[in-house]
Order: structure tokens, then sequence, then C-alpha cells
């Protein structure tokens, strides 16, 4: 059976380049990255220029990126880290109620160290307003977390702005933005946009392999160390590098970037043609979330009003169609979702929600045959 997979927010399929470089990297230049001799500077070249593409992807200097392994540890990093280096000024949080769940679980735990945490709760449409922001802003609040774009719904959250609002309140705060799911989708240049301390990234949202990502820590900002016992990644994080997943990802990073427009341009075409299909073509659906540049292009949440989301998913699979009911991490524990709770779903469309979500690599037609099988679905789903 042919495979369609529009779950690319979950994960997507590693590129052959990608792949091609990994087992490089195993096999070939398989150095360890601190050996003195050849063979580790063969592996050490790898996570230099993997380092500079991403610098260079988010307009900033190299020595602020630092490898870890995904988006989970980065929010990790930068939360806890940030949180204990200004613990003396202040004890205040804020985040939103829409993270992912790596931000969430991290601030709760801080929470329960003594932290104080306010939230941001979104409009319907899944965006925070910077006016709840400038509220809850207080001479004690020493971080604040926003991601950039929402993993469920795409929605995008005004962080340039939110920036700007927290650096004019205070000298002190920190400011981390999630964009994992934004990275490589819409540009990010943290050179014009100063206000931006931490920044998460991961790679295997972009084509690269599971395991590898990045925390950006603006050059001055002395925080400790995540992990100690060697001097890899400036002292802060040690221990051998990953070097193949570096290699797959500074080799997704190479193949996007001779696409980046092309790449955007195809994947916002295809959810255009999946949201205009679906709704010419079945009554009743709701989109949750924005529907214009204030949503990533790849993503978009549906309600087939009448149909469970998670009856819908294994009626699609049986057509080899894969999508999801929410974040991949909770989609097996069967709870609702709390980003379309907190953006004020009714029960019906909440229940119903899934997500879609598409990569360059998928086809119109492929797009069309996942169209006509919602409205199978629909009409037979509907009836039961
Ligand atoms: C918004 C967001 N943040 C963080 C993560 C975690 O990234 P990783 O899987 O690399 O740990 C994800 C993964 O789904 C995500 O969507």
């Amino acid at each position: 059976m042919r495979e369609i997979y529009l779950d690319n927010s979950a994960t997507t399929m590693v590129i052959p380049e990608a792949a091609e470089a990994m087992v490089e990297a195993c096999c070939v230049k398989y150095g360890n990255p601190s050996s003195l001799h050849g063979k580790g500077i063969e592996a050490e070249k790898i996570i230099k220029e993997t380092r500079e593409r991403i610098a260079e992807f988010l307009n900033c200097s190299p020595d602020e990126i630092f490898f870890t392994s995904g988006g989970t540890e980065a929010n990790n990093w930068a939360l806890f880290k940030a949180a204990e280096k200004l613990k003396r000024f202040g004890k205040h949080i804020i985040t939103t109620s829409i993270e992912h769940s790596s931000v969430l679980e991290p601030v709760k735990e801080l929470e329960r160290r003594g932290f104080e945490v306010s939230y941001l709760s979104p409009s319907k449409d899944g965006i925070i307003s910077l006016e709840d922001l400038k509220k809850e802003l207080r001479p004690d609040t020493i971080l604040v977390s926003i991601m950039h774009a929402n993993n469920e719904t795409g929605s995008v959250q005004p962080i340039y702005e939110a920036a700007e609002i927290i650096k004019n309140s205070s000298d002190k705060a920190l400011f981390h933005v999630d964009a994992v799911q934004s990275f490589g989708k819409i540009n990010i240049n943290l050179k014009k946009e100063k206000g931006i301390d931490f920044l998460s990234v991961s790679a295997h949202k972009i084509h690269g392999p599971k395991g590898i990502g990045a925390l950006f820590i603006r050059k001055g900002i002395n925080i400790s160390p995540y992990v100690y016992g060697g001097d890899q990644e400036g002292k802060m994080r040690a221990g051998t590098e990953n070097v193949p997943g570096i290699a797959g990802f500074g080799a997704a990073l190479k193949a996007l970037k001779n696409n980046v427009e092309d790449h955007q341009k195809k994947i916002k075409g295809l959810k255009e043609r999946f949201i205009s299909g679906i709704k010419a073509g079945i009554q009743d659906v709701v989109i949750n979330g924005p529907l214009d540049e204030r949503a990533l292009p790849n993503i978009v949440n549906v309600s087939v009003l009448g149909v469970k989301g998670e009856v819908l998913v294994h009626y699609l699979e049986q057509w080899g169609i894969y999508i999801s009911t929410g974040s991949a991490c909770h989609s097996r524990g069967g709870s609702v979702s709390h980003v379309l709770k907190a953006m004020g779903l009714k029960k019906e469309a909440l229940e119903s929600a899934v997500r879609v979500s598409f990569s360059a690599f998928n086809t119109e037609e492929e797009v069309d045959f996942a169209v006509e099988k919602f409205k199978e679905a629909a009409e037979e789903l509907r009836d039961l």
C-alpha cells in the first residue's frame, strides 16, 4: 500500500543526503572530535560546519549555538539555567498555556521549586495577547518563555513584539523562544531581533535525524554549564558529541538552504489546497487556528464535526494516510489537547480535532487523495 505521510510536525523523513552524511560520520569520519590527530580534526570539522549553518539560518554567531539532544533538552537547558541564574532577583516566570510539554513540564518543576508562574492564554485563534503580557510583567519577573509557532495549530506568536515589551519593562528578565516548529518554515533573524536570549531548534522537523538539536544562547549571557565533565560545547555541555547526528543536521540544513523559498512556497500551496478541498467537499468542518500569515505554512488543525479525531486517524490509516490527533508526545495518552482547550474549543470540535502537517516532499496528488478520504470518512463515520 502506498503511504501518504501528513504528520510532518511530529517528525519528518530523513532525506538521503542527511542519511548519507550520517553513515559517513559513523563509518569514515568516525574520529573523536576532541582527538588531536587528523581523524579527530575531520570529525571536528563536521561539527564546525553544522554550527555555522545553524548560525547562518538564525543570523547569529556560531559561538552562540550549542548542540543538544533535541528541542526538549534545549528547552530544559534554557529554562532551568536561566531561572537558576536570576533567582536572586525574583522568582516570577511567564509562559503560555499552549507551550509544548518540554516547556510546560520544566516550568511546573520550577513551580515546585518555589517559582511563581503566570500562564498567558490564547484568543480563539490560538495567539496570545501582548496586552496580557504587559499586564503580567512585574519587577520580579526574571524569565519569559513563548513558543514561536504552536505544534498543534501552527499559530505563530508575536515573539518580536513580545521581546521588545519584555526588554522595555526589565533589564534583567531573559526571554526564551521554542522555535522547534518554526525553524526552517519561517525566517528568524536573531541579529535584527536582539531581545531573544535563548532559542531552541531541532533537526528532525526539517528532514534531519532525531536526537539532535541546538540551543542559541546570546553572547554575554553567563549561565553555568548544563552538563559537567569535559571541554565540549565550550564547556557548557560535556560529553563526546553526537557527530553522526550533527552531520545529518548539517546536511538537512544544506539541502534546505538551497531550496528554502521553494519549500516554503510548496508547503503553503499544499496546505491551501487541502483546506479548500475539505471546505468545498465536507459540511461542518472547522479550522482551529488562524487562516492567514499568522499560521505556519505547513500545519492545519481541523475538526470534522461529528467524527471523533481518533476514529478519523485510524480510518485514514487504512488508506496509508498518516495524520495525528495533536502533539505526538501525548497522542497515545488519549487526553484532549491542552492547546485547543485553552483556545476555548467546544466539546464537539475538541473531540474531533486532527492535525495535518505537510512537507515539501508531499505532492498535490497526495493531498487530493487525502481530501477524498476525508470526505468519505465524513460520510461513513457521521452515519455511525
Ligand atoms: C514546539 C515543540 N517544542 C519542542 C519539541 C521537542 O523537540 P524534540 O522532539 O527534538 O525533543 C517539539 C516536538 O514535537 C515541538 O513541537
